[in-house]
């Protein structure tokens, strides 16, 4: 990340604020002046204003436009994380809230507040997340009051919880779930017969992926009151 936003997201000081600091020599990294503001940080460095150690204080808490290809796990040999996608300072401290699949897109939250990522994706809060599912097949009628009974998953005890099904098209509908078993959206289709073969989250609670504002693979740092209203 960048000396000058890593200097902004811990003082709350505007770009060309901490660009000005920086370029009086006020700051040092690792006990080195440094007057670039644009100068790479590792995460490891250290940084200094005016004789002031900076750290980020307070927990963070993002929402992704998570694109297909990228896995929601810290470490993977084989595929990208979404953490590859982030400009933030200690990457490592962060996690996603719940996962997607590698070829599932859509709204992701990123959070480093283990409470309140527990808050959203535990089974006992029953938050609800909404899904985009093309399908294979054509889906029947039937699927609408198959969901809202509950259906058995391959390999599993209990049926799924009540889910709401809105077919939208012949080979599209909307899938809203309140809990969040192992690929479960697919599980449900194929438990009816039919197969995911594009999958999209645009809803967790009652927040909406602005897919408009924020792109695929970008992100942003939610508000206050976003952050509030997802445990509320
Ligand atoms: N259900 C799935 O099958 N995949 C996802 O990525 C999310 C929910």
């Amino acid at each position: 990340m960048r000396l000058d936003k890593f200097i902004c997201d811990c003082t709350g000081l505007t770009r060309s604020q901490a660009g000005k600091l920086i370029r009086q020599g006020l700051v040092l990294i690792d006990g080195q002046l440094c007057k670039q503001p644009a100068n790479q940080l590792k995460p490891e460095q250290q940084v200094e204003l005016d004789g002031e150690v900076l750290a980020l204080t307070g927990p963070r808490y993002f929402v992704m436009h998570k694109p297909a290809g990228y896995v929601c796990s810290t470490d993977d040999p084989d595929h990208n994380t979404v953490f590859v996608l982030m400009d933030e300072p200690r990457l490592d401290k962060l996690h996603t809230v719940g996962r997607l699949d590698l070829d599932t897109t859509g709204l992701l939250l990123i959070t480093d507040d283990g409470q309140w990522s527990h808050k959203i994706s535990s089974p006992k809060h029953e938050c609800a997340k909404t899904y985009r599912a093309w399908l294979a097949d054509p889906v029947d009628e039937s699927a609408i009051q198959l969901f809202a009974e509950g259906v058995m998953l391959r390999g599993e005890k209990h049926p799924t919880k009540a889910a709401q099904l809105e077919i939208v098209s012949p080979h599209e509908c909307l899938l809203t779930i309140h809990e969040g078993r192992y690929h479960q959206v697919k599980r449900m289709f194929a438990a009816i017969g039919n197969k995911v073969e594009k999958l999209h989250r645009e809803k967790i609670g009652d927040f909406v992926l602005d897919a408009n504002v924020l792109a695929e693979g970008e992100y942003r740092a939610l508000t206050e009151a976003e952050v509030a209203a997802f445990v509320s």
